[in-house]
C-alpha cells in the first residue's frame, strides 16, 4: 500500500531519473518542452504531477513561469536538489483537488500520469480543478497512452511492455473496471525487486467528456509532441482542450 508519498516514495525517487533516462534524453523532452512554451505565451504553467522536474526545470530555462501540484516529498527533494530546483513553487498534494494560488495559461500532465488517479470520479475531478485554474482559452494538455486491448489475445489479461537482462515489466489488465497494473521487477544489487502501480485507462473519448464536464472543448489531439497525426494504429496522444468558461 503507498504511504503518505503514494507509489513515488523514498525507494522509487532515488532512481526515478535512472530507470526512466530515456524520457529524461533531449530527444524525448525538447519536443514537449517546445510545445509547452508555444501554449504558455506569456502566462504561467501548471505542472500536475511535477516529479523531478524532468519537464518544468527545462520549461523555466525557457522562461516561462512554472508551478508543480506533487503528493511525493521525496520526488520533490530531487526536484529541488537540481539546479534551478529550488526556484520552482511546489505545493505538496493530491493534482485531482488541490488548488494553488493565480491563474495559468497552460496546465499539463504528462507522461500517462493522468491513469495514476484510478477511479472516473478522480480524474473528473481533476479536470474540473484544472480549469478552475486555468484563463479563459488556457489550455490543459495530457500526453497518455492508448489502452493496448487490441494487443491483448481473447481472454488474456497480461502483456509484456518491457523485458531486458536484468528488468521486466508486465501490465495486467482488469478489464471490468478499466483498471491497469503495472508490475516493474529489476535485479538490484543482487535481489529481485518488484514495484506494481495501479492506473486506470481511459480511451481519448473518455477524457473529452471530462473536458466537456469541466467546461472544456477539445483543440489538438497528436500521436505525439512534434503535431505527428493521431491515428487508428497511434500508440498514446497528446490532446490540448481549451477553456471555455470565463473565470468569475
Ligand atoms: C510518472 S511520474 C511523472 C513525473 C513528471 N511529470 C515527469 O514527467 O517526469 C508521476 C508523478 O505524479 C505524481 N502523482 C501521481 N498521482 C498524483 C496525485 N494524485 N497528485 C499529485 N501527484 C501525483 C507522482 O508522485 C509522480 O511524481
Amino acid at each position: 500500500m503507498p504511504e503518505d508519498d503514494g507509489y513515488f516514495d523514498e525507494r522509487v525517487a532515488a532512481r526515478y531519473d535512472e530507470s526512466s533516462a530515456e524520457m529524461f534524453a533531449p530527444a524525448a523532452v525538447d519536443p514537449v518542452v517546445d510545445f509547452l512554451v508555444e501554449l504558455a505565451g506569456s502566462g504561467r504553467a501548471l505542472e500536475l504531477g511535477i516529479g523531478t522536474g524532468r519537464i518544468a526545470l527545462p520549461l523555466a530555462r525557457r522562461g516561462v513561469s512554472v508551478h508543480g501540484i506533487e503528493l511525493s516529498n521525496a520526488m520533490v527533494a530531487r526536484l529541488r536538489a537540481k539546479p534551478g530546483g529550488d526556484d520552482i513553487g511546489v505545493t505538496i498534494g493530491d493534482f485531482a483537488t488541490t488548488t494553488v494560488d493565480g491563474t495559468f495559461s497552460v496546465a499539463y500532465l504528462v507522461f500517462n500520469t493522468i491513469s495514476n488517479l484510478t477511479t472516473q470520479a478522480a480524474q473528473v475531478a481533476c479536470f474540473r480543478n484544472v480549469a478552475a485554474h486555468l484563463e479563459l482559452e488556457g489550455c490543459f494538455v495530457i500526453e497518455v497512452g492508448v489502452p493496448e486491448l487490441q494487443r491483448l489475445s481473447p481472454g488474456e489479461t497480461i502483456r509484456a511492455f518491457h523485458v531486458s537482462e536484468t528488468s521486466w515489466g508486465l501490465d495486467e489488465y482488469d478489464v471490468a473496471r478499466q483498471g491497469l497494473t503495472s508490475h516493474h521487477f529489476e535485479i538490484v544489487d543482487g535481489g529481485l525487486e518488484r514495484l506494481s502501480i495501479p492506473f486506470r485507462y481511459t480511451w481519448p473519448s473518455e477524457l473529452d467528456l471530462m473536458a466537456q464536464l469541466a467546461g472544456m472543448r477539445l483543440r489538438e489531439r497528436w500521436s505525439g509532441w512534434k503535431r505527428e497525426p493521431f491515428t487508428s494504429d497511434s500508440r498514446k496522444h497528446v490532446s490540448v482542450w481549451e477553456n471555455r468558461q470565463p473565470r468569475r
